[in-house]
């Protein structure tokens, strides 16, 4: 089944194209040979481990609560050539949840001290893997402490640190800045001094830092889309997290065109639409899907939906309109065709 479909989706791919497939741990070791056969080894980018946060208890043995993505370039020397000034980068994971439970913190009245406490026993779960560090507040916002240091004949004067009136130690290098910089860095906020003898540190703050290189290992809430589905009165087994997919979306480019010949209830297309309404991207979809049945028990049947493609098509509908009601933007390519395969004139098919 995979095999012939994977070697079409290579042919339609541009030559700086790149296709991802999420798969269980079931399948993910003959997918990774089908496509190191199909695509190449060398094209291989990652295989990525998403937490699906699954608690089911049935297993006799291990609660699988992870599954795959695998990514490979259809030419991984074009695709290196492109992204060499420009690596990939996607927003941090839950920055705006992280950032609410700041406010949160402050809203009740806690020191800095007191939330930097918090922060650190909120930066233990997962989902929040992206801002350990960034653990310190100001009045400018939320930062981590980087090394001042770090370098070899660095600038050896001390400075003054203003919690003890003393001076501190210099980085065994000297520090990375010359003395009118760190002045100029102490006068703006900019510094993180001590008061137990440790080196200082200059902060960087989570607002010059919201993206970074996509990890191997992602970890999102499912709980909004499971909701979002509930709203839109489309209901679907197992769709794929909208937030994943406007990640692993994001690092393409802005005007690509994306294919999802799995398309179910066309997560990717919504996705596609939330992520151009963001950025300003003209990023084009493609769903396909068999008009495969819906169980007669299932909810999508009780809720009118005969087959997967009506589920698709009404939550492309409902999310196009749920989005240009939240952004506003009513000038939004919110539209699409939908095209019926006709039965083929081959002899034999
Ligand atoms: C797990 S769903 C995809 C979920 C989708 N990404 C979403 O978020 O809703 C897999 C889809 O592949 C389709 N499918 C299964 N077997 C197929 C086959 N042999 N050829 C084409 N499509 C198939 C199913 O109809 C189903 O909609």
């Amino acid at each position: 089944m995979m095999y012939p479909r994977l070697k079409l989706a290579r042919n339609l791919l541009t030559d700086d194209g790149v296709i991802f497939i999420s798969i269980d741990d079931t399948e993910v070791a003959n997918l990774r040979k089908i496509l190191d056969e199909i695509f190449g080894e060398n094209n291989f980018i990652a295989s990525i481990t998403r937490n699906t946060n699954s608690s089911k208890n049935q297993s006799l043995f291990v609660s699988v609560s992870h599954d795959y993505c695998l990514i490979y370039a259809r030419d991984i020397s074009v695709l290196s050539t492109k992204h060499a000034e420009n690596k990939w980068s996607v927003p941090k994971n839950n920055i705006e949840e992280y950032k609410r439970k700041i406010e949160e913190l402050k809203n009740l009245g806690l020191s800095n001290e007191q939330i930097t406490e918090e922060l650190k026993q909120l930066t233990k779960y997962p989902r929040f893997i992206d801002f350990v560090n960034y653990w310190y507040v100001d009045e400018r916002g939320v930062y981590r402490k980087d090394n001042l240091g770090g370098v070899k004949n660095g600038n050896m004067t001390p400075i003054i640190n203003p919690l003890t009136g003393k001076e501190d130690p210099v980085p065994p290098g000297g520090f990375r800045y010359s003395p009118e910089k760190l002045n100029e860095l102490i006068k703006k906020n900019r510094i993180h001094f001590h008061t137990d003898g440790s080196l200082p540190t200059i902060k960087r703050y989570l607002d010059e830092n919201l993206t970074q290189r996509p990890k191997s290992i992602m970890s999102d809430d499912q709980r909004p889309d499971n909701a979002l589905l509930k709203e839109f009165n489309t209901p679907f087994d197992n769709p794929k997290q909208l937030a994943f997919m406007k990640r692993i979306l994001s690092v393409g480019d802005k005007d690509s065109i994306i294919l999802d010949f799995f398309s179910g209830s066309a997560t990717t297309a919504h996705a596609v639409m939330q992520l151009n309404a963001e950025d300003g991207g003209n990023r084009k979809f493609i769903m396909v899907q068999l008009p495969e049945k819906t169980d007669e028990k299932s909810e999508a049947y009780k809720a009118g939906y005969k087959n997967i493609c009506e589920i698709g098509k009404e939550r492309i509908r409902r999310a196009g309109e749920k989005i240009v009601q939240e952004t506003g933007k009513t000038d939004l390519d919110i539209g699409f065709k939908v095209f019926k395969l006709d039965s083929s004139n081959i002899d034999g098919f």
